[in-house]
């Protein structure tokens, strides 16, 4: 039987600058050592780059929280997208197989077409209607069909107190315009990198996932992992809201003494972008609470904790 210390003794977190990463990093300790790498000091465009680190560094646990995130971009940079958000999870998972690592990769609500009325289950078909979103469907697929041992958060709306975000870009345009218009059609739970992170901690920790046996007790069978947690979770906020609505309780918390921006509510066709968004990013997150016993707080109570954190609200 494996314990969460040894069976977590080297863990690789890519993309430990950004807004997941970032918030990782501090919680992951709690785990066993942590290796936490850059796009400087592991570019994830370069195979040879990726497959030297991982033979060398030999992880047992490999958190894959770095992505090609610039989903308007990824319309023109296809390529580099599909490098990151794809090639680069194959390569890992590979990596990752002999190893008998285990690894968790983030995902996201744009692996579908928003056409649904309900919120969307793990097993529901898949649809993306952008390049970014094909992307990161191309890498859940490549890890699932690689790596049997792996946990694929699909989460939604992601912000944090720092970082480039839908939070952060309405503090900024509210000082320096009169009027915001923001989308009102498109519903979503605006997920904290925190809880992203502090979810994640929790499901690592977990009996079903700590004290899972996998391959690496056997680094030379193929035998699949015994444990059945493995797999797909839908990991968002609960709740959901428009980015109207979201703006809408921005500017209502933070209450700037110099006043609020007019805040209009448009139309997704009213406000054209590259890359097309689904209209409906709601996730049904049942799975992850009834397999981990996760509680996820409710979008409000994470606005809350990253305003405090921007101390821009007095902590409680
Ligand atoms: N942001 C969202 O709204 C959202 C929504 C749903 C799902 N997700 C998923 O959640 C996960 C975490 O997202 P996030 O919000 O934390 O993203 P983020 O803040 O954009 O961070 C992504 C990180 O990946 C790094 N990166 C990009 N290209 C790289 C490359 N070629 N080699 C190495 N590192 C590279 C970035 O490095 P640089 O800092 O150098 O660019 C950055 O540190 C991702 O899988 C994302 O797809 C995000």
């Amino acid at each position: 039987m494996f314990t969460t210390q040894n069976r977590f003794s080297r863990i690789l977190l890519t993309g430990s600058q950004g807004q997941v990463g970032r918030a990782l990093y501090p919680l992951l300790g709690q785990l066993g050592p942590v290796l936490p790498v850059t796009r400087n000091e592991l570019d994830l465009t370069q195979p040879h780059a990726i497959r030297t680190l991982v033979k060398t560094f030999k992880p047992t646990l490999i958190i894959n929280a770095a992505a090609f995130t610039a989903v308007d971009r990824a319309e023109t940079e296809s390529n580099i997208a599909m490098q990151v958000n794809k090639e680069a999870v194959s390569i890992l998972a590979e990596e990752a197989r002999p190893l008998g690592a285990l690894m968790v990769h983030y995902s996201t609500d744009y692996v579908f077409d928003g056409k649904k009325s309900d919120p969307y289950r793990e097993t529901d078909p898949t649809g993306p209607l952008n390049e970014y979103g094909k992307s990161k469907l191309g890498g859940e697929i490549a890890l699932r069909e690689i790596l049997p041992a792996h946990l694929i958060f699909r989460t939604s709306w992601v912000y944090a107190a720092e970082g480039a975000n839908f939070l952060n870009t309405m503090l900024r345009l509210g000082q320096v315009r009169p009027e915001l218009r923001i989308v009102d059609d498109q519903r979503g739970a605006p997920t904290s990198a925190k809880a992203i992170a502090r979810i994640t901690l929790q499901v690592l920790q977990s009996p079903l996932i700590a004290s899972g046996e996998t391959p690496s007790a056997h680094p030379h069978s193929h035998s699949e992992p015994n444990t059945m947690a493995y797999g797909t979770y839908h990991l968002t906020a609960q709740g959901d809201v428009s980015w109207f609505g979201f703006a809408k309780a921005i500017f209502l918390a933070v209450k700037n003494p110099s006043g609020s921006p007019r805040l209009t509510p448009i139309p997704t066709k009213d406000y054209p972008l590259p890359a097309i968004r689904p209209a409906n990013s709601r996730l049904n997150t049942d799975k992850i609470q009834s397999t981990f016993g996760c509680v996820l707080p409710t979008w409000q109570a994470q606005l809350e904790e990253v305003l405090q954190d921007k101390n821009l609200r007095p902590s409680s």
